[in-house]
Order: C-alpha cells, then sequence, then structure tokens
C-alpha cells in the first residue's frame, strides 16, 4: 500500500479527502492488490481537479473538507471511448420491428441522417448535454463523441463542433455510411470525405473513424479515408468486424488504430493480430443486446491478451444506452468476463482506447473522477445488474451527482 504523505497538488487549492471506502479501485497495482489495485479501507484525497493522495483510511491527512463513504466502494469514473450522441429523431419503429423478428442492417442510420440535417444547432447541442448528463450520473466522466449523422461538409462539420463543446474526445465519422446523395457514387463520396469534409473536420477533431462492413465502406476505402485523416494528424479508430467479418480488425491493427471497436466477428488470425499490437479491442455489448446478436467472446481475447475496453456505442439505433453499469453486467454474464475484467475494461481500458493516461485511475496527479458505489464492492455492478448503484460522480474534483 501506498506510504503515507502530504498531498502533492496545486498549493492553495481546495482538499476534500473521502475515507471508510471499503473497497477502492485504483488500477493502479503498485497501489493495491491484483490489477484493480484493490484497496481495503481506503481513503482517497482531491486537491482542485487532481488526485494528490490515496492510502489507509486510517493515514488520511487533514483537509479542507471530509465525506465519510460509509463502507461503500470507490471506483474510477468510467471512461467511455465510444459513442454517437450527435443526432435527432429516434428509431422507436425500427427497434420494434427488430424485436418482431427483422434483422438489423446499416441502412437504418440514414433515418438519423435526415433528422440530423433538419435539426437546429441548438436541438442538437441539447441533445449532447442529455445524453452526456445521463451518462454520467451512471459513472461516466469521460464520453468520446463521433460525428457520422451529417455526411455532408457542413453538417459533420457542425457536428463535430457540438461535439466538441462537451467533450475534447471528438472523432471525425464523416465515413459512417456513403451518404444518401452518392448512393450510386461510393468513390466520389470517398473523395469528398478525404477532401473538402477532412478540411472542415480536421480542425474540430482529435480522432478518425470509419465503418468497414458490407453496405458502408470496405477495406480499401477505409485504408484510403484512415490514411487521409491520419496524414491531417487524425488518429484512426475503426468499427470492425461488427455485423459480418472483414478487414476491420486486420486494417486497425496494421495501422496502429487506438481501436477497433465491436470486434463481434474475430478468426484466429484476426486475434493473433490484435494481441501483437497495440490496438485496444473496444467491445459494445448494447449493440448485441439491442439488436438480438451474437455477442463478442471477451474471454477469447483476454486469454490472447488483448487489451478490451467496454462502451455502451450510445446511438438511435443499433444501441440506445448510456449506460456503463449495463454493459458491465451484460459482459459479465454473456461475454464470459470477471467482473474484475469488466470494470478495468470500463475505466482504464477505456482509457487505453483513447490513450489517456490522466483518467481511468485513482492514483495521485490524475484527474480526480472517482465514483462512490451504493454498494461494498465493484462486483455488485455484476451481482446487481439495472439497479442505479451510483451514489456520487466527482467529476475533475467537483461533486457532480
Ligand atoms: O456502432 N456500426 C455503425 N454505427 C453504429 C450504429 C449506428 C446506427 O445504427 O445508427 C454502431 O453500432
Ligand atoms: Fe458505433
Amino acid at each position: 500500500l501506498a506510504a503515507p504523505a502530504a498531498p502533492t497538488g496545486p498549493r492553495g487549492a481546495d482538499t476534500t479527502a473521502i475515507t471508510g471506502i471499503a473497497r477502492l479501485v485504483t488500477n493502479d497495482p503498485v497501489l493495491g492488490e491484483g490489477p484493480l489495485g484493490l484497496i481495503q479501507d481506503a481513503a482517497v484525497v482531491i486537491e482542485g481537479d487532481r488526485i494528490a493522495w490515496v492510502g489507509p483510511s486510517s493515514a488520511a491527512p487533514a483537509t479542507d473538507n471530509r465525506v465519510d463513504a460509509q463502507g461503500r466502494a470507490v471506483i474510477p469514473g468510467f471512461v467511455d471511448s465510444h459513442s454517437h450522441l450527435v443526432f435527432a429523431g429516434d428509431r422507436t419503429e425500427e427497434f420494434n420491428a427488430r424485436m418482431s423478428g427483422r434483422p438489423y442492417s446499416a441502412g437504418g442510420i440514414r433515418t438519423t441522417v435526415t433528422a440530423t440535417r433538419a435539426a437546429s444547432r441548438n436541438v442538437l447541442h441539447a441533445g449532447v448535454g442529455r445524453y452526456v448528463a445521463e451518462a454520467r450520473r451512471q459513472g461516466t466522466t469521460t464520453i468520446e463523441i463521433k460525428s457520422g449523422y451529417g455526411l455532408t461538409v457542413d453538417h459533420e462539420a457542425r457536428s463535430l463542433e457540438i461535439a466538441a463543446a462537451h467533450t475534447d474526445e471528438t472523432t471525425y465519422l464523416g465515413a459512417h455510411i456513403v451518404a444518401p446523395e452518392f448512393a450510386d457514387r461510393p468513390d466520389a463520396y470517398v473523395e469528398l470525405v478525404t477532401g473538402p469534409m477532412l478540411d472542415a473536420c480536421a480542425p474540430h477533431a482529435r480522432w478518425i473513424d470509419v465503418f468497414c462492413e458490407q453496405g458502408a465502406f470496405d477495406g480499401d476505402q477505409a485504408r484510403t479515408i484512415l490514411a487521409a485523416g491520419a496524414a491531417r494528424g487524425l488518429i484512426p479508430r475503426v468499427h470492425a468486424n461488427q455485423l459480418s467479418h472483414g478487414p476491420g480488425v486486420q486494417l486497425a491493427v496494421e495501422l496502429g488504430a487506438a481501436s477497433a471497436d465491436h470486434c463481434t466477428h474475430l478468426t484466429e488470425k484476426d486475434i493473433e493480430a490484435l494481441a501483437g499490437g497495440s490496438t485496444v479491442a473496444t467491445l459494445l455489448p448494447g449493440a448485441e443486446f439491442s439488436t438480438r446478436a451474437v455477442y463478442p467472446d471477451a474471454r477469447r481475447l483476454l486469454d490472447a491478451g488483448v487489451t478490451v475496453a467496454l462502451s455502451p456505442d450510445c446511438n438511435p439505433g443499433s444501441s440506445f444506452t448510456s449506460s456503463m453499469p449495463f454493459c458491465i453486467a451484460v459482459a459479465v454474464r454473456d461475454m464470459r468476463m470477471t467482473p474484475d475484467e469488466a470494470v478495468w475494461a470500463a475505466t482504464a481500458g477505456g482509457a487505453l482506447a483513447l490513450r489517456r493516461t490522466d483518467v481511468g485511475r485513482i492514483t495521485p496527479g490524475a484527474r480526480a473522477d472517482l465514483v462512490l458505489l451504493d454498494a461494498p464492492s465493484h462486483v455488485h455492478l455484476a451481482y446487481r445488474p439495472g439497479v442505479p448503484l451510483v451514489a456520487a460522480v466527482w467529476q475533475g474534483g467537483s461533486l457532480e451527482t
């Protein structure tokens, strides 16, 4: 365990100690036990927007404020590395039809593109704010947001401007599907995505993403699009192997993408590639849940040594949930993850998928993003599915819920 030491944050900032934590997940194996860096009877000191100290509750230093966790658990705020929150309308009818037996296809994206184009900036902005707050109430303190429902130069740039008002983790997904106007000229659409649309979007984005799938973009198109983005400083991530087996995962690894998302249909070769590279496999169980599809096999990936992240993939089509606790429960129940692995994937795994070292862990110097659970252990997130266990959320040191 960490030796008690004085808070190390910037002088003069307000300090708060959270004491009486039955089990603290730090995700720092140096601070505590196992990969979760678990500490029992712990305390955390927040100074300003940072974690200043972590150690045994009995050794907590004097602070300006004190919160008694009363024997409950504290975990790092969830890091959601994959969302599509800039949209208008919903797809209730499509969901109803699916639940009556119709299969999911990428074609439904067009419905949301039409509604999003027609919506005002204010309506889209308010919608993102609502879903970001909804995710935060469920413990998410870092969230990536993609464009992808505009599919014109102006509508994609507008989507990214709106996303950027809510997060630093913005992703240009002009290559979600071929825009309807280009249905019979997909190559011309790829030229738009890699030309004028990229020019307009690059200033507002950190990442570039492609939906590499039958009915969206093939491997060659995806490679062209990701390379064009990379040349402009955008880091690749890929919607890969979601609805069928395809080249997405191999391409993601080859290009050094930060993550390959979905990873539902994988061969041994895909798993070997992921295990041999630095690309995180981001699993999105909400999509399989809401499309009644077969879940990705997380166990196969974990046993091969692949780094796994979890995300709700919040979008109005394939997965209209912002809930990381829900994903943890499903990942444990149906994807052969242990509760420890799922909680790690939802926090430290998401941080790796976003190449962040300041979030996803509770360690001195990290951003003070913490979740107090109404439970004695993080395991309850899977053990008590559907129960609202998030009692309080600190984001950058400020208490949100
Ligand atoms: O991650 N796969 C592509 N994009 C979304 C679905 C978008 C939609 O159906 O509107 C996804 O599942
Ligand atoms: Fe997605």
